[in-house]
């Protein structure tokens, strides 16, 4: 089933906080996460487009696919300084509007934690990436420490009412490894903002790359 996403309130929230974040230190994790990205590129679940203004000369094109109107109107806006071309699609990560094969890279930031059925995100990923494709994350993770992934799972039994459907207890990675991708580099830290509560605290940057055979 393809998601339809429609959190009004919540879009207008995150793209402030989006903004805010960037001059905290979110633009040095997305500087990371596409790093040395060239080529046809796939961003899943844009938001407002903060990503686009990091993308490196060396990208060819990205299609941005954003299923949330609101935000989808920003991520446009967005798309008019990016340093790239940036065409922005409505669409839904588990149906993405590609053709396989297409993508030398596909990008996730901050989407796997909200989408209905992560497991069928990645699955599209693999479909529209080449051979020998990325894919590319930056997600806020289930934590190592067991007695803060039990807090995260009491938190997120309201969690996704309050932060338009995300999750903050998912074990990403791990999702990512058993969809047929191996993680070649990963960097686990602790997102510290003033602002940013414990419950969504760790992230991971990192790439993947489609399992041979
Ligand atoms: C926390 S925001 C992150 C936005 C942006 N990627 C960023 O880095 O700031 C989560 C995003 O996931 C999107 N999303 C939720 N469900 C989705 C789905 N099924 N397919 C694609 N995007 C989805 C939301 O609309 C929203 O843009």
């Amino acid at each position: 089933m393809v998601d339809t996403v429609h959190h009004p309130l919540f879009a207008r929230f995150y793209t402030v906080l989006a903004r805010l974040a960037e001059s905290a230190g979110t633009a040095e994790h997305r500087q990371e996460l596409l790093s040395g990205v060239e080529g046809r590129i796939v961003e899943v679940g844009s938001g407002a487009g903060t990503n686009f203004v990091h993308y490196p000369a060396t990208v060819a094109e990205v299609i941005a696919v954003e299923p949330e109107s609101y935000l989808r109107d920003r991520s446009r806006a967005a798309a008019l300084h990016a340093p790239v071309p940036v065409t922005v699609m409505d669409g839904s990560a588990d149906a993405l509007p590609v053709e396989d094969g297409w993508a030398d890279a596909v990008v996730f930031s901050l989407v796997l934690c909200s989408v209905t059925d992560p497991a069928a995100a990645l699955a599209e990923a693999r479909r529209v990436l080449r051979p020998g494709g990325a894919l590319r994350f930056y997600e806020h993770v289930r934590a190592g420490s067991p007695r803060r992934a039990r807090l995260q799972d009491r938190v997120d039994r309201v969690w996704p009412y309050c932060a338009g459907g995300c999750h903050c207890n998912r074990d990403t990675p791990r999702t990512i490894e058993a969809s047929g991708f191996d993680i070649e580099h990963i960097r686990r830290f602790d997102l510290r903002l003033g602002w940013v509560v414990a419950p969504v605290a760790p992230h991971a940057i990192g790439t993947a790359v489609l399992r041979a055979g």
